[in-house]
């Protein structure tokens, strides 16, 4: 490595492959590490001074190695430094023929008859690399005709159509790990025995107080009963438990003691008392809640949309 490459090139060269792997290693989200960690670019600092000591005291070694050899040493020594080392006379030869040029000595073999005041053409072969390459693009067209025109393979569309799906199956199976990723935007009802069983626990655990194990309310307010103070349905009663009732009401937001998939099971449990008769109902309280997403809205919808036809 020391004969192949000058120390100027040396260094640069291996630095980069540092700070490469610096970057590679330090997670730094989007900005680069040594902007994120000014830290990293301390220690940078440092290996670029270590890795320019590195050069110095080698070579200075190599100096003073230099002047105690002998005159036949020298000698040795120069003609090992002289000699180009093997790969890069290989590069020399393919580069020359990838060319395919004919020495200047031999292009009397090649020239043509005709001149043009003076100017004259020489027949050379086409250049090997060139030739490669379009041979490669034949070898490349055959096989993109094979696949997309004769046997149908995907396009991009479709590419893109399959990733997609595959993504979303990704993302469901994600979810079903990761229960705790619902918040109220997305918690939806659960209908799991298992899990109607936890939030069972959960309600009778740390709710019954104060809504009455089957949910007729106490200081809190009934849950069996159509009204709701803060919105039905599992979303606004998700966060209603999340985030707490009104202030000063005694309702606390449950966040900080249950784990989200906790509340997802606690609120479709409580929902499932919708329409019992509890032992000592407390009296309704709040408003009917009507679901958006139930059928009564889309009637009534259907209705306005039946009455502008009359009137036309
Ligand atoms: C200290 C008493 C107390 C406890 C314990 C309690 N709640 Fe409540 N809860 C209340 C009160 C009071 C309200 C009414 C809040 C308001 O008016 O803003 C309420 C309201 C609610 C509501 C909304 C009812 C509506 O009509 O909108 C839900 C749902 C609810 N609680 C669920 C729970 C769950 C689930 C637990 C257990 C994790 C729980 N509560 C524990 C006192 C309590």
């Amino acid at each position: 490595m020391r004969n192949l490459m000058p120390s100027w090139l040396r260094i640069p060269v291996v630095f980069f492959i540092i700070i490469a792997l610096v970057e590679y290693f330090v997670s730094s989200g989007e900005k680069p590490a040594f902007m994120e960690q000014p830290i990293v670019l301390v220690f940078l600092l440092l290996v670029l001074l270590v890795l320019i000591a590195m050069e110095a005291i080698i070579s200075s070694m190599d100096a003073i190695l230099y002047q105690s050899l002998d005159e036949e040493g020298k000698a040795r020594y120069d003609a090992q430094k002289a000699r180009t080392p093997k790969f890069i006379t290989w590069i020399k030869t393919t580069y020359k023929k990838l060319l395919g040029s004919k020495p200047l000595e031999e292009e009397h073999e090649i020239i043509l008859d005709h001149n043009y005041d003076g100017i004259k053409e020489l027949d050379n072969n086409l250049p090997p690399w060139w030739l490669y390459g379009f041979y490669a693009s034949i070898v490349f067209a055959a096989i993109y005709l094979l696949r997309y025109h004769i046997f149908n393979g995907d396009n991009q569309y479709k590419e893109l159509e399959i990733e997609y799906a595959e993504a979303k199956i990704a993302i469901e199976a994600y979810k079903k790990t990761a229960k705790d990723l619902v918040d109220f935007n997305t918690v939806e009802l659960l209908t799991d025995a298992s899990d109607l069983g936890s939030g069972k626990k959960i309600f009778e655990a740390n709710c019954v107080a104060c809504h009455m194990s089957d949910g007729g309310g106490g200081i809190g307010p009934n849950l069996t009963d159509e009204y709701w103070i803060l919105g039905g349905g599992i979303k606004n009663v998700f966060k209603t438990i999340s985030e707490g009732g009104r202030d000063g009401k005694g309702m606390i937001a449950w966040k900080q003691q249950l784990k989200p998939s906790q509340m997802a099971q606690v609120a479709s449990y409580l929902l499932q008392f919708q329409g019992t008769t509890p032992a000592k109902p407390k009296a309704a309280e709040g408003e009917i809640w009507i679901d958006p997403n139930s059928e009564v809205v889309t009637e009534e919808v259907n209705e306005a949309v039946t009455d502008s036809t009359q009137i036309q």
